[in-house]
């Protein structure tokens, strides 16, 4: 039986269309209850992973109501992080109206089949309304953006205190090119308000908001050249003025050739040595061509090659498993170091990479093929994780 329902965004509402159940709260729990009966039956990734490495996976609350997208989640992993929920434009779009329906939602899930949850983000330039920082197209003064930073964090951080485990309290916050300061940061709507300190501030308002939450400083393109050294830079001058931060996310938006193994074993071992914890937050493997490697959202491209519209081919299948297979062994190979891998989506039609760079590709850079079928990828990290678990 297939029913319409509601989901919001924000604080807008969104018509969806959805088998089964007719409440959204209720159907959680019912969707919830099969797949708990299967992740007890076991099986999956977070089985095999056994409690050595939380395996997570970015949904949207609404795909939970998935017939075959609910069941996944729960069977596969142990781990989730709201891909668009609980983003600043997602929970306080308008001045001081905090919304947090679907990110609960997700929470209610996680904590229904014995999973850990990850805010993401607290402070980001992209999806945070522009009113924390501007007024009239003029930065806010430094007292105000403070303000606001504060009241958005204690806001949010406050609201699921004691519901997840860690917060990226800063995402991409570093340039890719010649950037402000010493560091090289992004010249985002909150430097220009608030100044170079604004992360710092970020974590501190989020250390009180809630003490026990891990701190996660988040980005892409982080394990080489210059973003690797910048921040390095970072996550040491945060430590320097006695900040909290507690690890540091690799989003992992990779590709099949870049980067190479080499470079992510040495960038983690470069942030483990700074004494922070190290998560691969965002994992996809980009299939399609692409001018430039990473996820700055800007870097819209036109008219790139759709190679793999009717599928994949089983030649691209096993470079593909053996990709995501020696990601996870190097990845292995630095257990002391990474506590979670976090895929970025659940089966392929739900990847941003259909839509990224290139509008309206067909990706296939998960590990479930667009029915929720295991492709040979699957097997690959399976394999690596149940060694990983020993
Ligand atoms: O909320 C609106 C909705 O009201 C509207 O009906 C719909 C129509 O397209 O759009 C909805 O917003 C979309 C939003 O996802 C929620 O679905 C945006 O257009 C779309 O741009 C947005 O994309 C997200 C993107 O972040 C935004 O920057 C992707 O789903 C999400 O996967 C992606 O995630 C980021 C991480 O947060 C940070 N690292 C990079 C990663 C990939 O870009």
């Amino acid at each position: 039986m297939e029913k319409l329902f509601s989901r919001v965004v924000g604080m807008r509402c969104v018509m969806v269309m959805a088998v089964g159940l007719s409440a959204l709260g209720m159907s959680a729990v019912a969707v919830g209850g099969a797949g708990q009966a299967e992740s007890k039956a076991g099986g999956g990734l977070r089985d095999a992973a056994n409690g050595k490495v939380l395996i997570g996976t970015a949904v949207m609350a609404y795909q939970l109501q998935d017939p075959v997208i609910g069941p996944l989640v729960s069977r596969e992993f142990n781990c989730l992080t709201a891909e668009n929920e609980m983003k600043p434009e997602a929970v306080q779009r308008e001045k001081g109206v905090f919304t947090f329906e679907a990110g609960d939602k997700l929470v209610a899930f996680a904590e229904a089949h014995g999973m850990k949850v990850v805010g993401h983000n607290l402070c980001w330039h992209n999806q945070m309304p522009r009113w924390n920082w501007e007024k009239d197209g003029q930065p806010l003064s430094r007292e105000e953006a403070l303000a606001n930073l504060k009241a958005h964090i204690d806001g949010v951080a406050g609201h699921y205190k004691g519901k997840v485990v860690g917060w990226d309290v800063v995402n991409e916050a570093i340039d890719d090119g010649p950037g402000v300061g010493d560091i090289g940061l992004r010249n985002t709507p909150a430097l220009k308000a608030i100044g170079e300190d604004y992360i710092a501030k970020a974590f501190e308002f989020a250390a009180a908001a809630d003490p026990s939450a891990e701190l996660y400083y988040n980005d892409y393109s982080n394990e080489s050249g210059q973003k690797l050294e910048r921040t390095l830079k970072l996550i040491r001058s945060l430590k320097k003025a006695g900040v909290k931060i507690d690890g540091v996310g690799m989003q992992g938006h990779w590709m099949m050739g870049w980067p190479s193994t080499d470079v992510i074993d040495k960038a983690i071992k470069a942030y483990a040595a700074e004494g922070v914890k190290v998560m691969i937050t965002e994992l996809d493997v980009d299939v399609l061509p692409r001018k430039q490697g990473g996820a700055e959202i800007n870097a819209v491209e036109k008219g790139g090659a759709d190679p793999y519209k009717e599928g994949l081919t089983s030649d691209m299948q096993d470079k593909l498993a053996k990709r995501y297979g020696e990601i996870f062994d190097v990845l292995r190979q630095n257990k002391e170091s990474i506590t979670r891998v976090t895929l970025w989506g659940t089966h392929d039609g739900t990847s941003w990479l259909n839509n990224y760079p290139v509008r309206g590709r067909t990706n296939h850079a998960l590990l479930w093929d667009r029915e929720g079928k295991e492709k040979p990828a699957y097997t690959a990290v399976k394999k690596e994780l149940e060694e990983w678990g020993k």
